[in-house]
Protein backbone atom coordinates (compact mmCIF):
# COMPACT_ATOMS: atom_id res chain seq x y z
CA UNK A 1 0.00 0.00 0.00
CA UNK A 2 1.40 3.47 -0.92
CA UNK A 3 1.40 5.94 1.73
CA UNK A 4 3.36 9.03 0.01
CA UNK A 5 1.17 12.21 1.18
CA UNK A 6 -1.55 13.17 -0.98
CA UNK A 7 -4.80 14.63 -0.47
CA UNK A 8 -7.09 17.79 -0.40
CA UNK A 9 -4.60 20.68 -1.37
CA UNK A 10 -7.49 23.49 -1.76
CA UNK A 11 -11.23 23.34 -1.30
CA UNK A 12 -13.90 26.00 -2.74
CA UNK A 13 -17.90 25.53 -2.95
CA UNK A 14 -20.87 27.32 -4.46
CA UNK A 15 -24.34 27.24 -4.19
CA UNK A 16 -27.49 28.63 -5.86
CA UNK A 17 -28.98 32.05 -6.75
CA UNK A 18 -31.91 31.29 -4.36
CA UNK A 19 -32.95 30.16 -1.09
CA UNK A 20 -35.98 28.34 0.04
CA UNK A 21 -36.74 29.13 3.61
CA UNK A 22 -38.25 26.02 5.34
CA UNK A 23 -41.04 28.12 6.99
CA UNK A 24 -42.44 28.92 3.91
CA UNK A 25 -42.51 25.02 2.48
CA UNK A 26 -44.23 23.87 5.99
CA UNK A 27 -47.26 26.53 5.93
CA UNK A 28 -47.80 25.73 2.28
CA UNK A 29 -47.66 21.77 3.08
CA UNK A 30 -49.89 22.26 6.39
CA UNK A 31 -47.21 20.98 8.64
CA UNK A 32 -45.11 21.90 11.50
CA UNK A 33 -42.14 23.77 10.83
CA UNK A 34 -40.29 22.22 13.72
CA UNK A 35 -40.37 18.88 11.32
CA UNK A 36 -38.44 20.02 8.90
CA UNK A 37 -36.05 22.25 11.98
CA UNK A 38 -35.64 19.63 14.48
CA UNK A 39 -37.31 16.64 12.45
CA UNK A 40 -34.44 16.36 9.84
CA UNK A 41 -32.39 19.33 10.60
CA UNK A 42 -33.02 21.31 7.48
CA UNK A 43 -33.37 25.42 7.86
CA UNK A 44 -33.33 26.57 4.12
CA UNK A 45 -32.63 24.60 1.14
CA UNK A 46 -30.55 26.27 -2.50
CA UNK A 47 -32.93 26.68 -5.63
CA UNK A 48 -31.55 26.91 -8.92
CA UNK A 49 -32.15 30.31 -10.62
CA UNK A 50 -33.85 29.46 -14.36
CA UNK A 51 -30.24 30.17 -15.59
CA UNK A 52 -28.19 28.11 -13.50
CA UNK A 53 -27.54 24.22 -13.49
CA UNK A 54 -24.77 22.10 -12.46
CA UNK A 55 -22.46 23.96 -14.73
CA UNK A 56 -22.74 27.09 -13.67
CA UNK A 57 -22.52 26.05 -9.74
CA UNK A 58 -19.34 23.75 -10.90
CA UNK A 59 -17.56 26.78 -12.91
CA UNK A 60 -18.23 28.77 -9.20
CA UNK A 61 -16.96 26.56 -7.49
CA UNK A 62 -13.73 25.72 -9.37
CA UNK A 63 -12.51 29.29 -10.45
CA UNK A 64 -11.21 30.50 -7.28
CA UNK A 65 -9.27 27.35 -7.32
CA UNK A 66 -7.58 27.62 -10.54
CA UNK A 67 -6.88 31.49 -9.27
CA UNK A 68 -5.59 30.32 -6.58
CA UNK A 69 -3.17 27.37 -8.19
CA UNK A 70 -3.26 27.75 -11.75
CA UNK A 71 -4.29 25.42 -13.90
CA UNK A 72 0.07 23.43 -14.39
CA UNK A 73 0.00 19.86 -14.24
CA UNK A 74 -4.07 19.35 -13.80
CA UNK A 75 -3.67 16.46 -15.79
CA UNK A 76 -7.39 15.32 -14.97
CA UNK A 77 -11.05 16.79 -14.15
CA UNK A 78 -13.29 14.67 -12.64
CA UNK A 79 -16.46 16.00 -12.63
CA UNK A 80 -18.88 13.45 -10.34
CA UNK A 81 -22.95 14.40 -10.47
CA UNK A 82 -26.16 12.48 -10.82
CA UNK A 83 -28.09 15.69 -12.32
CA UNK A 84 -25.94 15.75 -15.18
CA UNK A 85 -26.66 18.25 -18.26
CA UNK A 86 -25.86 15.40 -21.02
CA UNK A 87 -25.70 11.75 -21.31
CA UNK A 88 -23.20 11.82 -23.42
CA UNK A 89 -20.60 14.91 -23.25
CA UNK A 90 -18.85 15.18 -20.03
CA UNK A 91 -20.22 18.69 -17.99
CA UNK A 92 -16.88 19.51 -16.78
CA UNK A 93 -16.07 20.28 -20.77
CA UNK A 94 -18.54 23.39 -21.03
CA UNK A 95 -15.78 24.85 -17.89
CA UNK A 96 -12.84 25.11 -20.48
CA UNK A 97 -14.00 28.42 -21.88
CA UNK A 98 -15.56 29.78 -18.67
CA UNK A 99 -12.83 28.97 -16.28
CA UNK A 100 -9.79 28.04 -18.60
CA UNK A 101 -9.64 24.77 -17.98
CA UNK A 102 -6.06 23.70 -19.39
CA UNK A 103 -6.60 21.41 -22.87
CA UNK A 104 -3.85 18.91 -21.18
CA UNK A 105 -6.16 17.40 -18.63
CA UNK A 106 -8.63 14.38 -19.61
CA UNK A 107 -11.79 15.07 -18.25
CA UNK A 108 -14.80 12.82 -17.56
CA UNK A 109 -18.48 12.91 -15.71
CA UNK A 110 -18.48 10.22 -12.84
CA UNK A 111 -21.87 9.05 -11.68
CA UNK A 112 -23.32 6.82 -8.76
CA UNK A 113 -25.85 8.51 -7.13
CA UNK A 114 -24.33 10.84 -3.89
CA UNK A 115 -20.67 8.50 -3.61
CA UNK A 116 -19.64 10.10 -7.52
CA UNK A 117 -17.50 12.82 -5.51
CA UNK A 118 -16.07 9.92 -3.27
CA UNK A 119 -15.03 8.01 -6.10
CA UNK A 120 -13.69 10.95 -8.06
CA UNK A 121 -11.36 12.12 -4.90
CA UNK A 122 -10.25 8.00 -4.82
CA UNK A 123 -9.68 8.19 -8.44
CA UNK A 124 -7.70 11.38 -8.19
CA UNK A 125 -5.32 9.67 -5.36
CA UNK A 126 -4.52 6.17 -7.62
CA UNK A 127 -3.57 8.92 -10.50
CA UNK A 128 -1.00 11.15 -8.23
CA UNK A 129 0.31 8.03 -6.31
CA UNK A 130 1.32 6.77 -9.69
CA UNK A 131 2.95 10.32 -10.94
CA UNK A 132 3.09 12.80 -7.36
CA UNK A 133 4.30 15.53 -9.99
CA UNK A 134 0.46 15.87 -11.68
CA UNK A 135 -2.98 17.18 -9.95
CA UNK A 136 -6.33 16.70 -9.70
CA UNK A 137 -9.42 18.67 -10.52
CA UNK A 138 -12.56 16.63 -8.58
CA UNK A 139 -15.60 18.66 -8.75
CA UNK A 140 -18.91 17.27 -7.43
CA UNK A 141 -21.76 19.50 -8.00
CA UNK A 142 -25.54 18.85 -8.22
CA UNK A 143 -29.11 20.06 -7.69
CA UNK A 144 -30.86 18.12 -6.21
CA UNK A 145 -34.72 17.49 -7.42
CA UNK A 146 -37.87 15.66 -5.49
CA UNK A 147 -41.66 15.75 -6.57
CA UNK A 148 -43.20 18.67 -5.25
CA UNK A 149 -45.49 17.40 -2.65
CA UNK A 150 -43.52 14.77 -1.68
CA UNK A 151 -41.88 13.79 1.56
CA UNK A 152 -38.62 13.83 -0.19
CA UNK A 153 -39.28 18.04 -1.45
CA UNK A 154 -37.82 19.10 2.17
CA UNK A 155 -34.62 17.72 1.29
CA UNK A 156 -33.77 19.11 -2.05
CA UNK A 157 -31.19 21.53 -2.29
CA UNK A 158 -28.09 22.59 -4.27
CA UNK A 159 -24.30 22.89 -3.92
CA UNK A 160 -21.17 22.39 -5.90
CA UNK A 161 -17.66 21.71 -4.15
CA UNK A 162 -14.39 21.70 -6.05
CA UNK A 163 -11.39 20.31 -4.51
CA UNK A 164 -7.97 20.08 -5.71
CA UNK A 165 -5.78 16.46 -4.99
CA UNK A 166 -2.55 16.68 -5.28
CA UNK A 167 0.70 15.38 -3.07
CA UNK A 168 1.62 17.27 -0.32
CA UNK A 169 -1.55 19.05 0.35
CA UNK A 170 -2.15 21.94 2.16
CA UNK A 171 -4.95 20.77 3.79
CA UNK A 172 -6.00 17.28 4.35
CA UNK A 173 -3.76 14.17 3.82
CA UNK A 174 -5.54 10.75 3.06
CA UNK A 175 -4.77 7.83 4.56
CA UNK A 176 -4.49 4.75 2.79
CA UNK A 177 -7.11 2.63 4.38
CA UNK A 178 -10.65 2.22 2.63
CA UNK A 179 -13.70 0.42 3.71
CA UNK A 180 -16.04 -0.56 1.01
CA UNK A 181 -19.81 -1.54 0.91
CA UNK A 182 -21.99 -2.08 -2.45
CA UNK A 183 -25.26 -3.73 -3.24
CA UNK A 184 -28.45 -3.55 -5.46
CA UNK A 185 -30.65 -1.94 -3.72
CA UNK A 186 -33.55 0.20 -5.14
CA UNK A 187 -33.94 3.28 -2.25
CA UNK A 188 -33.36 5.88 -4.58
CA UNK A 189 -32.82 6.40 -8.56
CA UNK A 190 -34.12 8.50 -11.55
CA UNK A 191 -35.02 6.72 -14.67
CA UNK A 192 -33.41 9.21 -17.72
CA UNK A 193 -37.18 10.32 -18.51
CA UNK A 194 -37.35 11.88 -15.18
CA UNK A 195 -36.42 15.24 -13.97
CA UNK A 196 -37.14 14.72 -10.19
CA UNK A 197 -35.57 11.61 -8.51
CA UNK A 198 -37.90 8.54 -7.44
CA UNK A 199 -37.24 7.28 -3.53
CA UNK A 200 -38.19 4.99 -1.27
CA UNK A 201 -37.44 7.51 2.00
CA UNK A 202 -37.46 4.68 4.88
CA UNK A 203 -35.92 2.08 2.61
CA UNK A 204 -32.74 4.78 1.88
CA UNK A 205 -32.59 5.52 5.44
CA UNK A 206 -32.28 2.09 6.52
CA UNK A 207 -30.20 1.04 3.58
CA UNK A 208 -27.48 3.94 4.79
CA UNK A 209 -27.14 2.95 8.23
CA UNK A 210 -26.50 -0.73 6.92
CA UNK A 211 -24.26 0.42 4.51
CA UNK A 212 -22.16 2.83 6.88
CA UNK A 213 -21.48 -0.53 9.30
CA UNK A 214 -20.48 -2.87 6.30
CA UNK A 215 -18.05 -0.40 5.36
CA UNK A 216 -16.77 0.57 9.02
CA UNK A 217 -16.08 -3.47 9.52
CA UNK A 218 -14.21 -3.67 6.24
CA UNK A 219 -12.33 -0.71 7.14
CA UNK A 220 -11.33 -1.95 10.07
CA UNK A 221 -10.55 -5.68 9.13
CA UNK A 222 -8.16 -3.56 6.74
CA UNK A 223 -6.60 -1.69 9.52
CA UNK A 224 -7.72 1.30 9.90
CA UNK A 225 -8.40 3.49 12.76
CA UNK A 226 -10.83 2.51 15.92
CA UNK A 227 -13.77 4.53 16.33
CA UNK A 228 -12.43 6.26 19.25
CA UNK A 229 -9.50 8.11 17.41
CA UNK A 230 -11.66 10.40 15.19
CA UNK A 231 -11.54 14.73 16.22
CA UNK A 232 -15.11 14.44 13.95
CA UNK A 233 -17.22 12.44 11.38
CA UNK A 234 -18.18 14.13 8.29
CA UNK A 235 -21.04 11.83 6.90
CA UNK A 236 -23.36 12.30 3.27
CA UNK A 237 -26.01 14.73 4.49
CA UNK A 238 -29.46 13.99 2.71
CA UNK A 239 -30.68 16.06 5.28
CA UNK A 240 -28.56 16.55 8.65
CA UNK A 241 -30.07 14.82 11.23
CA UNK A 242 -29.55 12.00 9.13
CA UNK A 243 -25.54 12.08 10.11
CA UNK A 244 -27.38 11.92 14.08
CA UNK A 245 -28.64 8.91 13.11
CA UNK A 246 -26.28 6.95 10.84
CA UNK A 247 -23.95 7.97 13.91
CA UNK A 248 -25.81 6.20 16.91
CA UNK A 249 -26.17 3.42 14.65
CA UNK A 250 -22.59 2.94 14.03
CA UNK A 251 -21.42 3.45 17.50
CA UNK A 252 -24.86 1.12 18.85
CA UNK A 253 -23.79 -1.22 16.42
CA UNK A 254 -20.29 -1.88 17.94
CA UNK A 255 -21.25 -1.69 21.82
CA UNK A 256 -20.32 1.78 22.48
CA UNK A 257 -22.70 4.26 24.28
CA UNK A 258 -25.07 6.27 22.00
CA UNK A 259 -24.27 9.80 24.32
CA UNK A 260 -26.45 12.38 22.31
CA UNK A 261 -23.68 14.92 23.49
CA UNK A 262 -20.93 13.12 22.20
CA UNK A 263 -22.30 12.41 18.65
CA UNK A 264 -23.36 15.88 18.79
CA UNK A 265 -20.05 16.76 19.68
CA UNK A 266 -18.34 15.01 16.79
CA UNK A 267 -21.29 15.84 14.00
CA UNK A 268 -22.50 19.42 14.93
CA UNK A 269 -19.63 21.30 13.08
CA UNK A 270 -20.22 19.29 9.77
CA UNK A 271 -23.49 20.14 9.35
CA UNK A 272 -23.53 24.04 9.71
CA UNK A 273 -23.21 24.71 6.19
CA UNK A 274 -25.79 21.63 5.04
CA UNK A 275 -28.57 22.96 7.01
CA UNK A 276 -29.08 25.74 4.94
CA UNK A 277 -27.85 24.64 1.78
CA UNK A 278 -29.99 21.30 1.63
CA UNK A 279 -28.86 17.90 -0.08
CA UNK A 280 -26.37 18.61 -2.92
CA UNK A 281 -26.30 15.05 -3.23
CA UNK A 282 -22.48 14.17 -4.44
CA UNK A 283 -21.24 17.63 -3.05
CA UNK A 284 -23.17 16.97 0.28
CA UNK A 285 -20.61 14.71 2.13
CA UNK A 286 -17.41 17.51 1.48
CA UNK A 287 -19.79 20.54 2.40
CA UNK A 288 -19.90 19.04 5.79
CA UNK A 289 -16.02 19.10 5.39
CA UNK A 290 -15.83 22.71 3.99
CA UNK A 291 -18.44 23.38 7.31
CA UNK A 292 -16.02 21.33 9.77
CA UNK A 293 -12.88 23.47 9.07
CA UNK A 294 -14.60 26.72 8.75
CA UNK A 295 -16.59 26.28 12.11
CA UNK A 296 -14.32 23.98 14.52
CA UNK A 297 -11.51 24.56 16.65
CA UNK A 298 -7.91 24.19 15.56
CA UNK A 299 -8.15 20.59 14.19
CA UNK A 300 -4.48 20.11 13.08
CA UNK A 301 -3.18 17.08 13.36
CA UNK A 302 -6.80 15.11 14.05
CA UNK A 303 -7.79 11.98 12.19
CA UNK A 304 -11.13 12.64 10.64
CA UNK A 305 -13.41 10.26 9.35
CA UNK A 306 -15.57 10.25 6.29
CA UNK A 307 -18.99 8.14 5.26
CA UNK A 308 -19.83 8.53 2.20
CA UNK A 309 -22.90 6.57 0.62
CA UNK A 310 -24.62 6.94 -2.87
CA UNK A 311 -27.88 5.18 -3.21
CA UNK A 312 -28.26 1.90 -5.08
CA UNK A 313 -25.87 2.12 -3.89
CA UNK A 314 -22.02 2.13 -2.45
CA UNK A 315 -20.54 3.20 0.81
CA UNK A 316 -17.00 4.34 1.89
CA UNK A 317 -15.54 4.60 4.79
CA UNK A 318 -11.96 6.56 4.97
CA UNK A 319 -10.25 8.69 7.19
CA UNK A 320 -7.91 11.72 6.60
CA UNK A 321 -5.37 14.12 9.10
CA UNK A 322 -6.00 17.53 8.99
CA UNK A 323 -2.32 19.44 7.89
CA UNK A 324 -0.45 21.52 9.56
CA UNK A 325 -1.23 25.56 9.12
CA UNK A 326 -4.91 24.37 7.04
CA UNK A 327 -6.32 27.59 8.20
CA UNK A 328 -4.71 29.79 6.22
CA UNK A 329 -5.53 27.72 3.41
CA UNK A 330 -9.70 28.18 4.12
CA UNK A 331 -12.00 30.37 2.35
CA UNK A 332 -14.27 30.93 5.10
CA UNK A 333 -15.24 34.56 4.39
CA UNK A 334 -15.70 33.04 0.79
CA UNK A 335 -18.00 30.34 1.91
CA UNK A 336 -20.18 32.25 4.29
CA UNK A 337 -20.83 35.06 1.51
CA UNK A 338 -22.04 32.44 -0.51
CA UNK A 339 -24.86 31.69 1.68
CA UNK A 340 -25.75 34.77 3.14
CA UNK A 341 -26.24 35.93 -0.16
CA UNK A 342 -28.59 34.03 -1.57
CA UNK A 343 -32.00 36.18 -2.79
CA UNK A 344 -34.94 34.66 -0.41
CA UNK A 345 -37.42 32.61 -2.95
CA UNK A 346 -41.47 32.61 -2.68
CA UNK A 347 -43.28 30.01 -3.32
CA UNK A 348 -45.08 30.63 -6.48
CA UNK A 349 -41.75 31.38 -8.10
CA UNK A 350 -40.03 28.41 -5.98
CA UNK A 351 -42.92 25.57 -7.82
CA UNK A 352 -42.48 27.93 -11.23
CA UNK A 353 -38.85 26.91 -11.26
CA UNK A 354 -39.52 23.57 -10.02
CA UNK A 355 -42.41 22.26 -13.00
CA UNK A 356 -39.75 24.34 -15.61
CA UNK A 357 -39.75 21.75 -18.82
CA UNK A 358 -36.35 22.39 -20.75
CA UNK A 359 -37.07 22.91 -24.59
CA UNK A 360 -36.47 20.04 -26.41
CA UNK A 361 -37.37 21.49 -30.62
CA UNK A 362 -33.83 22.38 -31.07
CA UNK A 363 -35.42 26.07 -31.29
CA UNK A 364 -33.34 29.45 -30.11
CA UNK A 365 -34.74 29.70 -26.40
CA UNK A 366 -33.09 32.25 -23.78
CA UNK A 367 -33.13 31.66 -20.47
CA UNK A 368 -34.18 34.30 -18.23
CA UNK A 369 -31.61 36.88 -16.33
CA UNK A 370 -32.01 35.89 -12.99
CA UNK A 371 -29.01 34.83 -10.89
CA UNK A 372 -26.26 37.28 -10.06
CA UNK A 373 -23.85 34.95 -9.94
CA UNK A 374 -20.72 34.78 -11.97
CA UNK A 375 -21.92 32.07 -14.29
CA UNK A 376 -24.61 31.74 -16.52
CA UNK A 377 -27.05 29.40 -18.89
CA UNK A 378 -27.77 31.75 -21.24
CA UNK A 379 -29.52 29.76 -23.75
CA UNK A 380 -30.67 26.74 -25.41
CA UNK A 381 -30.07 26.51 -29.58
CA UNK A 382 -30.03 23.79 -31.72
CA UNK A 383 -30.12 20.95 -28.88
CA UNK A 384 -27.04 23.00 -27.38
CA UNK A 385 -26.68 24.73 -24.20
CA UNK A 386 -25.05 27.79 -24.09
CA UNK A 387 -23.31 29.77 -21.19
CA UNK A 388 -21.68 32.34 -20.70
CA UNK A 389 -19.57 34.35 -17.43
CA UNK A 390 -19.48 37.87 -16.12
N1 LIG B 1 -41.34 18.35 15.57
C1 LIG B 1 -40.17 17.67 15.66
N2 LIG B 1 -39.90 16.54 14.95
C2 LIG B 1 -40.86 16.08 14.13
C3 LIG B 1 -42.10 16.73 14.00
C4 LIG B 1 -42.33 17.91 14.77
N3 LIG B 1 -43.47 18.59 14.69
N4 LIG B 1 -42.86 16.02 13.11
C5 LIG B 1 -42.10 14.97 12.71
N5 LIG B 1 -40.90 15.01 13.32
C6 LIG B 1 -39.78 14.08 13.15
C7 LIG B 1 -40.19 12.61 13.09
O1 LIG B 1 -40.38 12.08 14.39
C8 LIG B 1 -39.02 12.00 12.35
O2 LIG B 1 -37.94 11.85 13.25
P1 LIG B 1 -37.14 10.44 13.33
O3 LIG B 1 -36.59 10.21 11.94
O4 LIG B 1 -36.07 10.72 14.32
O5 LIG B 1 -38.12 9.43 13.72
C9 LIG B 1 -38.61 13.12 11.37
O6 LIG B 1 -39.21 14.32 11.87
C10 LIG B 1 -39.12 12.89 9.96
O7 LIG B 1 -40.48 12.64 10.01
P2 LIG B 1 -41.12 11.50 9.09
O8 LIG B 1 -42.59 11.47 9.37
O9 LIG B 1 -40.35 10.23 9.20
O10 LIG B 1 -40.87 12.20 7.68
P3 LIG B 1 -41.34 11.78 6.26
O11 LIG B 1 -42.07 10.51 6.24
O12 LIG B 1 -42.05 12.96 5.72
O13 LIG B 1 -39.96 11.54 5.44
C11 LIG B 1 -37.72 11.14 4.75
C12 LIG B 1 -38.65 11.63 5.90
C13 LIG B 1 -36.28 11.34 5.13
C14 LIG B 1 -37.99 9.66 4.52
C15 LIG B 1 -38.06 11.97 3.48
O14 LIG B 1 -37.71 13.30 3.69
C16 LIG B 1 -37.39 11.47 2.24
O15 LIG B 1 -37.89 10.58 1.55
N6 LIG B 1 -36.23 12.07 1.87
C17 LIG B 1 -35.51 11.75 0.65
C18 LIG B 1 -34.66 10.50 0.79
C19 LIG B 1 -33.50 10.66 1.71
O16 LIG B 1 -33.09 11.77 2.01
N7 LIG B 1 -32.94 9.53 2.14
C20 LIG B 1 -31.81 9.53 3.04
C21 LIG B 1 -30.81 8.44 2.79
S1 LIG B 1 -29.92 8.72 1.28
Amino acid sequence: MTTIPLGIHDLSFATTHYALDHAVLAERLGVDPDKFYLGIGQDKMSVAAADEDIVTIAAAAAQPILERNGVDNIRTVLLATESGVDQSKAAGLYLHPLIGLPNTARVVELKQACYGGTAGLQFAAGLIARDPSQRVLVIAADIAKYELDSPGEPTQGAAAVAMLVSADPAILRLEPHSGLYSADIMDFWRPNYRTAAMVDGKTSVNAYQKATQEAWTDYRRRGGRDLTEFAAFCYHQPFTKMAYKAHRHLLESQGHTADPAEIDAVIRHTTSYNRTVGNSYTASLYLGLASLLDNADDLTGKPLAFISYGSGSVAEFFSGTVEPGYREHLRTEANRQAIETRAPLDYDHYRELHEAQSPSDGMYHATPEETGRPFRLAAISGHKRIYESR
